[in-house]
């Protein structure tokens, strides 16, 4: 029977109830099940730079193998090419690529130490699959090594176009490395087609009928396989005695009769500012819905050594301070801002006490927020989601309002036919989308990749 060996830069601690980002998130409901070998990053930083063997813990079925990085390597591959690179060329966002050649160097440098601490830990079963943008050239890394195990990339983010890739001068390197890898995953139809694209367009490769792709001497397969939630443990966590408590207080506690919420880590990609302004219209075009509506927005620190980051936190802070300045009175505070990390107990029963969920990023691999707000909702009496269209979740779920995330009267317009929508109307779209966010779950993501992974296999890890 196979090990699964998942590799990805952020190692989550399973019983760490409060992580945010949806791949520490998946993943850890992906591996419970399994068990297996989870490696990468410990998330700490040291100053001498000694190669070190990898520590290990387990944690109930899985064993969990770190290593920390020194504080050059987290500058220039962390901060560096992986967040001022590849983050914002792949989210479309070129005027905040940042390339330095000592970024490339360090991205380089760190895979392959990943690959020195992993290459010793393997078995001749194993099935190694590896995660993010992180960790594009470990493959690579690996073979140079010596390991002929099959192993998968699964890319959490979008992939752009070529006119977007390009821009990034190891452009061709990327993509090289990319085919050292037996499957290569993406969120959607979309990203797909963008890496067939790169691969006929620009680095003379082929693209055949069954989805597989040629190029430097290998064949490789690369499809779509959007990720999922675990939904009967996010539908229970919505439905416990202390979630039915934590609405009745939220209700008791504000004067609003309706809640809209947002829970986004503080990045640019999410589009948080243009939701401000969209809630602002929204009071504004209505002015009805002037002490009747909050929105609280849950916005947890991350990556605050990229400058991009700082500057949105502070932009948003000041858009809600506005808000509040102009509309707020005695007894209504139009925007809840929180810049911290909630259990995901307390997460569920916030999605399900609100009447709107709105998940408005400007450019998304797929939005895990989007299905779990989908999951907790009380099928009798469900709450409508408002979702962007370039959200990868709304090549699935377009029963939801899908708006342009950019253009702020538009999401004005479709919180009010939310927070006026029919009951009738709002069962029947969530009937459809709840279908659709679980027969896409975590399991079925995970099953359906090893399937395609490792073939001859199938079931070996259930
Ligand atoms: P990303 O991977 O870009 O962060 P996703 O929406 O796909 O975006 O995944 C985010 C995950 O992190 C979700 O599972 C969400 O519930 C969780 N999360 C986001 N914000 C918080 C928070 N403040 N506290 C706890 N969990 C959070
Ligand atoms: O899902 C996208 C993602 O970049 C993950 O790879 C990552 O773990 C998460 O967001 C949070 O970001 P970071 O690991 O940089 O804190």
């Amino acid at each position: 029977m196979s090990r699964l060996v998942v590799v990805s830069n952020r190692v989550a601690y399973l019983e760490k109830k409060n992580q945010s980002g949806g791949l520490a998130v998946a993943l850890g409901d992906a591996l419970r099940d399994t068990g297996g070998l989870w490696f990468g990053w410990d998330g700490t930083v040291v100053e001498e730079d000694e190669p070190r063997p990898a520590k290990t813990c387990q944690q109930g079925k899985v064993t969990i193998a770190t290593i920390p990085l020194t504080k050059q390597d987290y500058e220039e591959y962390y901060v560096g090419f992986a967040n001022q690179v590849l983050w914002p060329v792949c989210h479309y966002r070129l005027d905040l690529v940042k390339f330095e050649t000592a970024y490339f160097d360090g991205y380089r440098r760190v895979n392959a130490r990943l690959a020195d601490a992993l290459a010793p830990l393997l078995q001749p079963d194993d099935i190694i699959w590896v995660h993010d943008y992180h960790l594009i050239s470990l493959a690579s890394e690996l073979r140079s090594r010596g390991v002929t195990q099959r192993i998968g990339f699964f890319l959490h983010i979008p992939f752009p176009p070529p006119g977007v890739l390009l821009a990034v001068p190891v452009h061709q390197w990327l993509v090289k490395s990319l085919f050292a890898y037996d499957v290569i995953g993406f969120q959607t139809n979309i990203d797909v087609l963008n890496f067939q694209r790169v691969v006929a367009e620009n680095i003379g490769g082929k693209v055949l009928s069954d989805g597989r792709v040629m190029a430097y001497g290998r064949t490789v397969l690369a499809r779509p396989f959007p990720i999922g939630i675990d939904v009967d443990s996010f539908v229970a966590m919505s439905h416990t005695s202390a979630a039915e408590e934590a609405i009745e207080r939220l209700n008791r506690r504000h004067l609003a009769r309706s809640h809209i919420v947002g829970v986004d880590r503080l990045d640019y990609t999410k589009g948080l500012p243009e939701r401000m302004k969209a809630f602002r219209r929204l009071l504004e075009l209505y002015p009805d819905k002037q002490k009747t509506v909050t929105l609280m927005q849950i916005a947890p620190p991350t990556r605050e050594d990229v400058a991009a980051y700082t500057d949105i936190r502070q932009e948003l802070e000041q858009l809600s301070g506005s808000i509040n300045g102009e509309y707020g009175d005695f007894d209504w505070t139009p925007v809840r801002y929180m810049h911290r990390n909630v259990s995901r107990e307390r997460l569920a029963a916030l999605f399900r006490g609100s009447e709107v969920g709105l998940v408005t990023p400007l450019r998304d691999g797929m939005n895990l927020v989007a299905k779990e707000y989908i999951a907790a909702q009380d099928e009798n009496d469900p709450g409508v989601l408002v979702l962007s269209r370039f959200a990868g979740a709304a090549e699935d779920l377009e029963e939801a309002l899908i708006v342009n995330p950019y253009d702020i009267d538009d999401i004005a317009h479709a919180l009010e036919q939310a927070l006026t929508m029919p009951l009738d109307e709002r069962r029947s779209r969530h009937r459809a989308l709840f279908r659709r966010v679980r027969e896409r779950d975590a399991a079925n993501w995970r099953n359906s990749f090893l399937a395609a992974l490792a073939p001859h296999d199938q079931g070996a890890f259930a």
